[in-house]
């Protein structure tokens, strides 16, 4: 994405906050810069914050990454990074709320795993799980992340909002909204989630040789972290080659994390679903890509 993205982004979200704190960035980079000693460098593909390479007055690499002060994301990105010191993922090297700014570890060559999808699928997916057996690792810190229990007032809150079957098919969210409580009651385990371990968020690197970046730290069942990287990467496009790998997938999921493939199977539908009823609370993204292809396949095997 570019800078144009980043814009329409930023506007769509956070609006008036959004179009002030894109004016402010030059001089928020310049600040931050000055104040944690770094020499900024050339900005990654951007999407809702600003993240480019930057280089410590040590000579060690980083990344800077900016977003609109008071949002919800990074406060929960530091935390959650924090919990896990480094372990699966990159280091947190500084944090300041008042600019919206977090200063990582870089991880290098920062190579993406979906440059493995779809003819190294298996090697993207062993990749993953690698990762999130890492993460899954740490201590779960008493009341800094949500609980995962949070997340399924989405589903009532779309079928609040949109009382027929567009823009998703309403027994679709509703068989979600039930599958998504019943799974949290039931969980065998409580775990820092990263809730979002899929293709883009998890990188090529040194210290370990995969480490995920971009969490959305919920504290809950392990078995929802394998939803997101069955519809991944792009999962607002049709794609049936991709669709195709779903099966072999889950088999591999429910293999790798030692859980039930029915569990497994129920967690990519639900985290499906759910990631269509985001879209439709308006990033200015269409509903009804992969995502809902892969709900769609998914409902006659629950
Ligand atoms: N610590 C890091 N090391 C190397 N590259 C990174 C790092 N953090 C982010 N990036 C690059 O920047 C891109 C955007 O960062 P990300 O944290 O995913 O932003 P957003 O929250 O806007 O999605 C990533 O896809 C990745 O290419
Ligand atoms: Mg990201």
């Amino acid at each position: 994405m570019s800078t144009t993205a980043l814009t329409r982004n930023v506007l769509g979200v956070w609006g008036a906050d959004g179009a002030r704190w894109l004016a402010g960035l030059p001089a928020t980079r310049a600040e931050v810069a000055r104040a944690w000693d770094l020499r900024l460098g050339d900005p990654y593909p951007l999407s809702y914050h600003w993240v480019e390479a930057v280089t410590r007055a040590d000579g060690t690499p980083a990344v800077l990454k900016l977003g609109v002060p008071g949002a919800d994301h990074l406060p929960v990105e530091a935390a959650t990074l924090e919990c896990w010191a480094g372990a699966g993922a990159v280091r947190l090297l500084a944090y300041e709320p008042a600019w919206g700014a977090l200063l990582l570890e870089r991880a290098e060559p920062g190579t993406l795993a979906r440059t493995l999808v779809p003819a190294r699928d298996t090697e993207a997916t062993a990749a993953i799980l690698a990762v999130m057996r890492r993460l899954h690792a740490a201590p779960v810190p008493d009341g800094v992340l949500p609980d995962l229990e949070s997340q399924g007032a989405a589903f009532a809150a779309h079928l609040r909002a949109y009382p027929g079957d567009d823009p998703l098919p309403r027994d679709l969210v509703e068989r979600a909204g039930r599958l998504f409580d019943e799974l949290c009651a039931s969980a065998p385990a409580r775990v820092v989630l990263h809730g979002d371990l899929h293709h883009d968020n998890v990188l090529r690197a040194e210290r370990e040789p995969w480490l995920a970046i971009d969490p959305h730290g919920v504290v809950g069942d392990p078995g929802y972290e394998a939803g997101s990287l069955v519809h991944n990467p792009d999962p607002e496009r049709h794609d049936d080659a991709l669709l195709a790998l779903v099966p072999a997938r889950i088999e591999q999921l429910a293999d790798g994390m030692g859980q039930p493939v029915e569990r497994v199977l129920a967690w990519a539908f639900v985290k499906s679903v759910l990631s269509e009823v985001w879209t439709a609370e308006g990033d200015g993204s269409e509903v009804g890509g992969r995502a809902l292809d892969v709900a769609l396949a998914l409902l006659p095997r629950l």
